[in-house]
């Protein structure tokens, strides 16, 4: 699969570009798993300064690590457990601007010092989380926010196809 990112001036122009591309990666296959890895590997190509991004998916009371690009990380959270159970816990996004300062949060690569982690929502249910790790800190800002919600909210429409 040939993935060309053509110029972009905004985050949003970004983020639209890249809800362009995972539609066409989940028209590409009829397996959710190729799907979500296509699209972590989609994410790793248009997020720069980043050094980990990928989904953990709700299985039974915990989050259980789904396809993802970065070092390997811990394979089960409980909801409420670090960044990602939190999301999952108060069914919100968040945003950490300096992980070291962050009491519930689980390291997963000594490098990230900022996080935003996104919860897919499928039928008002929370199906999974995607999360980015920078190692700058403060590199996610309010863009970032709505564009991943955006994306979120895409994979979940696609999700729905798989159910
Ligand atoms: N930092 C996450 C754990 C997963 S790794 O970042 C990949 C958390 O606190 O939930």
């Amino acid at each position: 699969m040939d993935i060309t990112i053509t110029e972009f001036h905004t985050k949003k122009e970004m983020y639209a570009q890249m809800a362009q591309h995972i539609q066409n990666i989940f028209n590409e296959t009829t397996d959710l798993y190729a799907a979500l890895a296509n699209t972590s590997a989609l994410m790793a190509l248009y997020l720069k300064d980043i050094n980990w991004v990928g989904f953990y998916l709700l299985k039974n009371k915990g989050l259980v690590l789904g396809p993802f690009q970065g070092k390997p990380a811990v394979a089960h959270i409980l909801v409420g457990d670090g960044v990602c159970g939190t999301a999952v816990k108060e069914r919100s996004q968040q945003r950490v601007d300096d992980v070291h300062s962050c009491c519930n949060h689980i390291a997963c690569d000594l490098n990230s010092s900022s996080e935003i982690v996104t919860p897919i929502f499928v039928n008002d249910q929370v199906f999974g989380v995607i999360d980015i790790d920078s190692p700058l800190p403060s590199r996610f800002d309010e863009e970032d926010e709505e564009g991943m919600g955006l994306l979120a909210e895409i994979i979940a429409q696609r999700v729905k196809d798989f159910l």
